[in-house]
């Protein structure tokens, strides 16, 4: 252990940890802009040292010293707060705002700005520095996120996010000088890039160079436009949304967000937990199938529309081992404008569908051409939990507040096994329980797969389903993702099924949940919590005991894999430039 003193009170840290860390030990806030450190769930650290806003004073060194990255040495005397630690934080921050917008009060990152909150925390209230700003094209060319360079302070957090944890390799620092900035190599648009559009670089940027698309005005006009508008919301986005009001990190806010979405005008109020239950349907009858003909196995999940692109571009040569299954959302979207439409009487091109996900990569996989099976786009309008949380204070609505209500029928019916696709894991749990039932024609007991739970980056289990080992193996987040694949690539492992999200802990933590700041760990792991207790919670916890879901083969679909099925609810993956 290493012991050393600061702002005169003795402190013991570990080899390797920092100043910073000893600080927090003793619980001085030292501000911070650059630095990010996350290592359970998000499995993020940044230490690019490169904002100089952190600086301490350390006795015999004659500069000031960043708490981020200098590490904690024995007998060290560091003093946090001196006079001329304070000047020189001032005189950082001064000098990164002198070549930042002032467009604070229309910013969308307004209230989530950590340059704006560290102004205030250090009684910045003037701008001394005064002078030639930088000037740079916003990039709006993607559905999903917006990249705005003069509002960049090279903190490389993004970076860190794009390259080391999801390994995506799209942002780097380009251009010198003045003119630097963290982009797309040659600064080309983010639509023609490899950009998974996952949004963890959103949910890094601790200002407002990163955002995503804001889709809030497209959807008041589409509530107000007269046609049917339905509205389906994501199992992640109920346990997150409280967050932007207060709540209590895990808070399970189902019943509320379902009355709020009724008074801003929604005609119907889906779950999408109905169609996550549909997807178990078919992706388990692939999986059997699969299984039964040792063919394209491991199967690999696909429900999650950044690493399906991920896939696109970088691993072409295994495009034919994900399932054909499309996404929750998309099969929401093809059914609400088929099988509902038909039942209300309603055309598809005179119904909005409208999803609430946690996810920026959905905003994307809206838009993606072959997604309309209907005739028309199966799903209209995107919008992140953050951006239903600012509509839901845009109309006045005080959310706290709310009486709950139900989701609405047929589509709102949904079971356990559809709430736990929020949660790393849980997409691989659910189809387990019901492959389990199918392959031994029992009603079984034991369902709870435990072994595939947790915030692990990569998990292994070898479960029994009948007679047979199946061996499972889970991801989140690309970089994990990329290591099991490269390992499949090379024949080193043998897998069964495989199922991977694009998100460090999976949707629970996607690009468009309420900013977590430096809690994300503690955060994840609440709302992990509140998935689980959820679906213990819920009278059905198998998909295929869905009443809805059984009616809809039984009026509709005939029967899991159908050709109707096929047309609907499959899909095809294209292979993408690499680049
Ligand atoms: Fe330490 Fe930026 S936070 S240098």
């Amino acid at each position: 252990m290493i012991n050393l003193t600061i702002n005169n009170l003795p402190v013991q840290v570990s080899e390797g940890q920092t100043v910073l860390d000893a600080a927090h030990k003793l619980g001085i806030d030292i501000p911070t802009l650059c630095h990010l450190k996350s290592t359970g769930g998000c499995h993020v650290e940044s230490k690019t040292g490169s904002c100089r806003v952190c600086v301490v004073e350390i006795d015999g060194r004659p500069n000031l010293a960043p708490s981020c990255c200098t590490p904690a040495t024995e007998g060290m005397k560091i003093i946090t707060s001196s006079l001329r630690v304070i000047n020189a934080r001032r005189t950082m921050l001064d000098l990164l705002l002198s070549d930042h917008p002032k467009d604070c009060l229309t910013c969308e990152k307004s209230g989530d700005c950590q340059l704006q909150d560290l102004a205030a925390k250090l009684g910045l209230h003037r701008i001394k520095y005064k002078g030639e700003m930088s000037k740079h094209e916003i990039d709006v060319s993607s559905e999903s996120i917006v990249r705005d360079p003069n509002k960049c302070i090279m903190c490389r957090r993004c970076e860190t996010a794009c390259n080391v944890v999801q390994t995506v390799g799209v942002l780097s620092g380009v251009g010198r000088g003045f003119e630097a900035v963290v982009g797309p190599a040659d600064l080309r648009p983010l639509s023609e890039t490899k950009c998974t559009f996952c949004g963890q670089c959103v949910a890094a940027c601790p200002t407002g160079a990163l955002t995503e698309v804001d889709h809030t005005y497209k959807c008041w006009n589409a509530i107000n436009s007269g046609k049917t508008v339905v509205v389906q919301t994501a199992p992640a986005v109920r346990v997150a949304l409280g967050e932007a009001f207060g709540m209590e990190p895990g808070s399970v806010t189902t019943g509320k967000m379902v009355t709020a979405l009724r008074m801003m005008g929604f005609s119907k109020v889906f779950d999408t937990d109905f169609s996550a239950d549909l997807t178990i349907m078919e992706e388990t009858t692939e999986f059997i199938e699969r299984l039964k003909s040792g063919k394209n196995l491991p199967i690999l999940t696909s429900c999650c529309p950044g690493w399906v692109k991920f896939f696109e571009h970088q691993f072409q040569d295994l495009m034919h081992i994900p399932s054909t299954c499309k996404s929750p959302q998309q099969m929401f979207g093809a059914i609400a404008k088929t099988y509902y439409a038909k039942k209300i009487g309603v055309k598809a091109e005179d119904m909005i569908v409208v999803s609430v996900m946690p996810c920026l990569a959905k905003k994307y996989e809206s838009a993606r051409d072959e997604f309309n099976a209907s005739g028309t786009r199966d799903v209209d309008i995107v919008i992140s939990t953050r951006e239903l949380a600012s509509m839901i204070k845009e109309a006045g609505i005080a959310f706290d507040h709310l009486e709950e209500s139900q989701y609405d029928d047929p589509l709102g019916e949904s079971t356990g096994a559809g709430v736990i696709f929020g949660a790393t894991g849980g997409v691989l749990e659910a189809a387990l329980r019901t492959a389990a039932d199918w392959v031994t024609g029992k009603d079984l007991q034991e369902i709870d797969f435990t072994a595939v739970r947790g915030l692990d980056g990569i998990k292994e289990a070898t479960v029994k389903v009948g007679d047979l080992e199946v061996k499972a193996a889970i991801s989140s987040g690309l970089g994990n993702a990329r290591k099991l694949l490269e390992k499949i690539r090379k024949g080193e492992a043998q897998y069964h099924i495989i199922e991977i999200m694009a998100c460090p802990g999976g949707c629970l933590n996607g690009g468009g949940q309420p900013y977590t700041g430096g809690r994300c760990d503690e955060i994840l792991a609440k709302r992990m919590e509140a998935i689980y207790r959820d679906d213990k919670n819920a009278k059905i916890r198998k998909s295929h005991q869905n009443p809805s879901i059984k009616k809809l083969y039984e009026e509709f679909l005939g029967k899991p894999g159908s050709e109707l099925s096929h047309k609907l609810l499959h899909t095809h993956y294209h292979g993408r430039r690499n680049v």
